[in-house]
């Protein structure tokens, strides 16, 4: 069939059943996403004869004869030279994040007409954004401009756009699946998982033979040709710190959506139909869901015949991780309350629903090192890890991530490229394997589901006397971030309050579900709903305001901070209690009699690096032509990283922007970087490049000075020349230098959010509506305040689809019940409200340039202070989330009878 694609007459032939999305990227428009590949996200859209569509559900037959427009076609539409005008207007916007959604939003945005414009609501409803939470969405259709123009030096503090943008805009962005199969990647074969549909087997036999000759079928993985070695698929500074309970392809299957076997073919379709001839003769093995009865005498032991080596607490009894931890005398603090409240919360299984699902391509480079191409916050970490589950040395190694499109904590994980790494070498090709959105959903990782007992005691006037906390986490089959989240979450959620006497105890546990994994918070937003809800209930017992009785128990700047190497190295949490109270305040509108409306509000505090050592390096390069080259290891995934380095070197080489290339997240760039994750891009990779570029800056001083027979002090660099006096020297002369920064992620500082809601609730329906939200943020000195305010923005708008309605369900024999965006609603354009930020005024004194982190910490409040605020506005207690219409009902109809 004939068509034209951005102008470009196409002769193609599709496939029976393609989709218009395959067969465009196939022809090279990658600017063309695949988000769900069931209409739902809208992360594909193009136009057809000048009407939007959704390309993945767009049978590609029927663009026959048509005019097709992808992103990469747009600014060809429009008379004027340059950018599209809706382009522009995202660019200047910056309404992105990792961009993955971009190029969808803005096809659908540019075709609208002047009346939807006022309709956002409706005009965007088939358009998901996981990062922004829409407001810099918003503000770019209204054509709102942000971004300010390039300056050298003096950088910090402005709105720098990201370099990235143009490309982002135009659809240029390369993300992990963006390539073509050329070069090395020739060839290239396609990788299908076939998954277990039990919870608990022995596998007695695989019968491969079937799938093995089917045409096109090149190998069939099975556990034995698997290395026998465990690993963890977490991924942290220390290996050592996650248990060792996983196989690349394991003969004992602990949950439904195990991998069983890998089919590598010539393409997907191929791959996806052996998987199905493949016979597997399981043992069935009885299994437990619920980490309560895992724990108990009798019950099924998930890895019990995992030795010392593994480093798990009990494997008889599935506990992977315990912790116990006390400080004063709990028992005495109790006795010494007027007023002890003590209650269960529970928090739910979240999915990150990242637009790009995780993926990687691997091969064969040159010198015959194993290359891979991922979606990872991790490149280092997963380089080193591959290496030793192969047993090849590092340096025959090779991770660099392209773009990344979302992360959340998902992508701190190694969840393909050891399989994928297996095939390549098995096969000596280059082998390719993306996740569909059901596999991300029903087999990557969740939130750890947690279950906080917490016991308060106070004094009659609001002093707190004890806290105490007992947490339970439902880790999953394997123990991947179980220790880490327990011992997280533990954490600031009580170092928060200078309460004299506080114990915490925790287990993780072992279930036959989905693995739970590292999620934005890790560990702190589940127990700082359940400490914040009840510290909640504890105002209201004593009647004192809520944000009184934080001011009373908060820590102050002369406190210690808990662990030994934090250090409180600026202080704005009084401002941002101040500001969100100032916020909230006025008379409650009044909506009719079936509206009840109440406010309510929560605080935390985050340490801004995680312990035990995070290393960061950069190099930083002046070329002959006057411009630097910056290399880091930590990735950008939508965390803003890029604009900050480079607004970080340019501060300190007082230099433009656009002098500044950046290359990221490559093994290949610098010796080591422990990863995107944390909350680290800034405070600890940014610290790395202060220190790089205040280094290259003193040797560009000395070499112009000795150059002019000046000391170095007399030389002052301005964009692209050295001043002396009358003397000027272009930069570019005194090439090649170059200078590498580290830094080791201690001390560590505290960061602080608070967040305040009014909400309305429906006394007949249980509707929850926002009416304000306020969100109080102490980031230090903000380098970039649009991408900072997005940050707080996209994390308010990701906790409160948290808060109210995300869960992923499990049915009875632990299968995900919900793969798809349209049993799984994260939040639409239409229900987010404009959340009102404030940023304290402070200036840390660890972090670089007085900068703390503000990537992972907005979203911990937030279920807090909506629970809070529903029960100032009902009387209702909500003690679990997701806080659904309906649950909220039937509490309501219990509290009213109708
Ligand atoms: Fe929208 Fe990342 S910017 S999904």
């Amino acid at each position: 069939m004939r068509l034209v694609v951005n102008g470009h007459p196409v002769e193609a032939a599709p496939r029976p059943g393609q989709c218009l999305r395959t067969l465009l990227r196939e022809l090279g428009w990658f600017g063309v996403k695949k988000g769900c590949d069931a209409g739902d996200c809208g992360a594909c859209t193009v136009h057809v004869d000048g009407a939007p569509v959704h390309s993945c559900l767009y049978p590609a037959f029927r663009a026959e004869d048509a005019a097709v427009t992808t992103i990469e076609g747009l600014a060809d539409l429009d008379p004027e030279p340059g950018l599209h005008p809706m382009q522009q207007a995202f660019l200047d916007a910056q309404g992105f994040q990792c961009g993955f959604c971009t190029a969808g939003m803005v096809m659908t945005a540019a075709a609208l007409d002047q009346s939807q414009t006022h309709d956002l609501a409706s005009a965007l409803k088939g358009n998901l954004c996981r990062c922004t939470g829409y407001r810099a969405i918003a503000d770019a259709v209204a054509g709102v401009a942000h971004c300010h123009a390039d300056a050298a030096g003096g950088a910090v503090g402005r709105n720098v756009p990201a370099p990235a943008g143009p490309a982002i805009v135009t659809g240029a962005a390369r993300y992990t699946m963006d390539v073509a199969p050329e070069g090395e990647l020739a060839g290239l074969l396609h990788m299908k998982i076939l998954r277990a549909e039990v919870p608990h087997a022995r596998i007695r036999a695989i019968d491969a033979a079937a799938a093995r000759a089917l045409p096109g079928v090149v190998a069939v993985l099975t556990y034995e040709d698997a290395p026998e070695r465990l690993f963890s698929t977490a991924r942290h500074h220390h290996a050592t710190d996650d248990v060792d309970d996983t196989r690349v392809l394991d003969p004992v299957i602990r949950h439904i959506g195990q991998r069983v076997a890998a089919v590598v073919a010539e393409n997907e379709a191929v791959a996806e139909a052996a998987c199905a001839l493949i016979r597997v003769d399981y043992e069935p093995l009885p299994a437990v869901f619920d980490p309560e009865a895992a724990m108990e005498e009798g019950a099924p032991a998930l890895h019990g015949e995992k030795g010392a080596e593994s480093r798990i607490a009990d494997p008889a009894r599935n506990i992977v991780a315990r912790l116990h931890s006390e400080t004063g005398n709990v028992a005495a603090g109790f006795a010494a309350a007027d007023v002890i409240h003590e209650a269960s919360y529970q928090s739910q299984r979240l999915q990150h629903a990242h637009l790009e699902t995780h993926g990687a391509i691997g091969w064969l480079d040159g010198d015959g090192r194993l290359t891979l191409r991922s979606s990872t916050q991790t490149p280092f970490l997963t380089r080193d890890a591959l290496a030793d589950l192969m047993g090849l040395p590092r340096d025959k190694v090779r991770v660099f991530a392209a773009r990344v499109g979302g992360g959340f904590g998902g992508k701190q994980e190694m969840l393909v490229e050891d399989i994928v790494g297996l095939a390549v070498l098995k096969t000596g090709r280059p082998v390719k394997l993306e996740y569909t959105r059901a596999e991300q959903f029903a087999a990557s990782t969740s939130r750890h589901p947690m279950r906080v007992k917490v016991k308060l005691g106070a004094t009659r006037d609001g002093r707190l006397t004890a806290i105490q906390l007992d947490m339970l986490l439902n880790t999953g089959a394997y123990g991947n971030h179980a220790v880490g989240v327990l011992f997280h979450g533990a954490g600031e959620c009580v170092a928060l309050y200078r309460c004299p006497n506080k114990r915490v105890d925790g287990r993780s546990v072992y279930t036959n579900s989905l693995p739970s994994g590292a999620f934005r918070g890790y560990g702190l937003s589940q127990t700082i709903f359940a400490v914040e809800s009840a510290l909640d209930e504890l105002a209201h017992r004593l009647g004192i305001d809520p944000f009184a009785l934080r001011r009373l128990n908060v820590i102050t700047p002369d406190d210690h901070a808990g662990h030994d190497d934090v250090e409180i190295g600026s202080y704005g949490l009084d401002q941002c209690l101040d500001a969100v109270e100032a916020g909230l305040r006025g008379p409650l509108p009044a909506l009719g009699p079936d509206w009840a409306v109440g406010r309510g509000m929560a605080a935390a505090m985050i340490d801004t690096i995680p312990p035990r050592g995070h290393v960061g390096q950069t190099r930083l390069r002046l070329t002959a032509e006057g411009r630097y080259e910056l290399a880091t290891g930590t990735a950008e995934f939508g965390n803003g990283t890029t604009t900050v380095h480079a607004q970080i070197a340019a501060g300190a080489l007082n230099a433009a922007i656009a002098q500044i290339s950046i290359r990221q997240s490559d093994t290949d760039h610098v010796t080591h970087d422990t990863g995107a994750y944390g909350s680290t891009g800034t405070v600890v990779a940014g610290a790395a490049t202060q220190r790089a570029a205040e280094a290259l800056a003193l040797m560009i001083r000395q070499a112009a000075g000795a150059r002019l027979g000046v000391p170095p002090e007399a030389c002052r660099i301005a964009g692209d020349d050295v001043i002396a006096g009358e003397a000027r020297l272009p930069l570019g002369d005194l090439a090649p230098l170059e200078a590498v920064g580290e830094a080791n992620g201690t001390p560590r500082s505290v960061a602080f959010n608070v967040q305040g809601f009014e909400v309305a609730v429906n006394r007949r329906t249980g509707e929850i509506r926002i009416l304000r939200s306020v969100h109080g943020a102490d980031a230090g000195t903000v380098i970039n305040p649009l991408q900072c305010r997005g940050q707080v923005e996209g994390g308010v708008a990701q906790a409160i689809g948290a808060a109210l309605y995300e869960e992923l369900r499990m049915d009875g024999q632990g299968a995900v019940s919900n793969p798809s965006f349209r049993g799984y609603h994260i939040p639409a354009f239409a229900d987010v409200p404009v959340t009102q930020v404030f940023f304290a005024d402070t200036h840390d004194r660890i972090g670089p340039l007085g900068a703390k982190s503000m990537s992972e910490s907005p979203f911990n409040p937030v279920a807090p202070a909506l629970a809070n605020a529903i029960f100032d506005a009902t009387g209702v207690r909500l003690r679990a989330t997701p806080f659904t219409a309906d649950r909220l009902y039937t509490f309501l109809i219990e509290k009213e009878p109708a």
